[in-house]
């Protein structure tokens, strides 16, 4: 694929971790694209994980900082637009961790300070990403800015735990602060919510191997792959889809509006 959908183009990814990350997937076919970012996550994942592989193979540099940190975005934006030689095209948000289920929590026994902390990483992060290139003026004009959600956010799945509510405050940032940053520079704002995919942070989730064959059965199309996913993020960076945002968007595979299959119901005959 050659296409050069993103020829020109200034990124920040956030959230590569290993190679089976939905971020990491996002940075190559990106590269593919044609795109020049920078690559940013933890210092701890950069320690644990294998970020500096994935700069490597995209020519990219890696910028740290934790997400929940002002200081740290501030830093990173500045830093990357003098890399990139340029303000920012789009943005990647594909960070998530719920402390209460890291720490083996119940839904009705939450921490409430792991709470706080769970959803400062996995939602309030992305308004301070944005607030923070908002206030340096750091996007270009219909730049792209992408969150990855899960359905979750919508209907109860119980072993997600706290991270639905997390998820529901996320999908409502992209749509205020899509409001405001559309207005502000003609900037599109969305989520995508993806298919459970087998990565870190997704199979953290207590049953996640249930739920991922579940949803494979339900879905007439199989679960979305992170590959898939990664092109769909690609046609949302470019100017294919200028005039999209504020809109959650299913990348599933056609779980969202399916009631049942015959597959799961042949479960039940047998
Ligand atoms: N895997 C799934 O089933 C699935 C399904 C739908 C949506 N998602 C979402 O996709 C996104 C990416 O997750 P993934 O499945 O690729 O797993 P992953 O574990 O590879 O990625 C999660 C990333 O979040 C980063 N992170 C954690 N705390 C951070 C902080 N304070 N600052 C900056 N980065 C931080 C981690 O270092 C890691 O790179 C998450 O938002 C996740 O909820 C995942």
């Amino acid at each position: 694929m050659d296409n050069q959908l993103l020829k020109g183009k200034n990124g920040i990814i956030f959230g590569a971790l290993d190679e089976r990350s939905i971020a990491w997937k996002v940075a190559e076919c990106a590269y593919q694209h044609g795109a020049n970012f920078v690559l940013s996550n933890t210092p701890i994942a950069l320690r644990m994980g294998k970020i500096d592989e994935l700069a490597a193979k995209t020519e990219s540099k890696v910028i740290t900082a934790d997400a929940t940190s002002m200081d740290d975005l501030d830093n990173l934006f500045q830093e990357s637009m003098q890399e990139l030689n340029g303000k920012i095209d789009f943005i990647l948000h594909s960070i998530g961790m719920s402390v209460n289920v890291r720490k083996g929590h119940d839904y009705y026994n939450q921490n409430y300070d792991f709470t706080m902390k769970g959803l400062d990483i996995s939602a309030l992060s992305f308004h301070k990403i944005m607030q923070t290139a908002w206030n340096l003026n750091a996007m270009n004009e219909y730049g792209s800015i992408l969150a990855l959600s899960y359905i979750a956010a919508q209907r109860t799945f119980p072993d997600y735990n706290d991270m639905a509510e997390n998820k529901s405050f996320l999908e409502s940032i992209a749509r205020s602060f899509g409001y405001h940053f559309g207005i502000k520079n003609k900037v599109r704002v969305n989520t995508i919510s993806q298919s459970p995919t087998i990565t870190t942070a997704g199979s953290g989730v207590k049953g996640f191997d249930g739920f991922f064959k579940y949803a494979d059965e339900i879905s007439p199309l199989g679960n979305a792959k992170p590959e898939d996913c990664a092109r769909y993020c690609i046609s949302l960076f470019s100017d294919l889809t200028k005039s999209v945002t504020m809109q959650n968007l299913f990348h599933d595979g056609g779980f969202s509006n399916t009631g049942i299959s015959d597959k799961v119901i042949a479960n039940f005959l047998k």
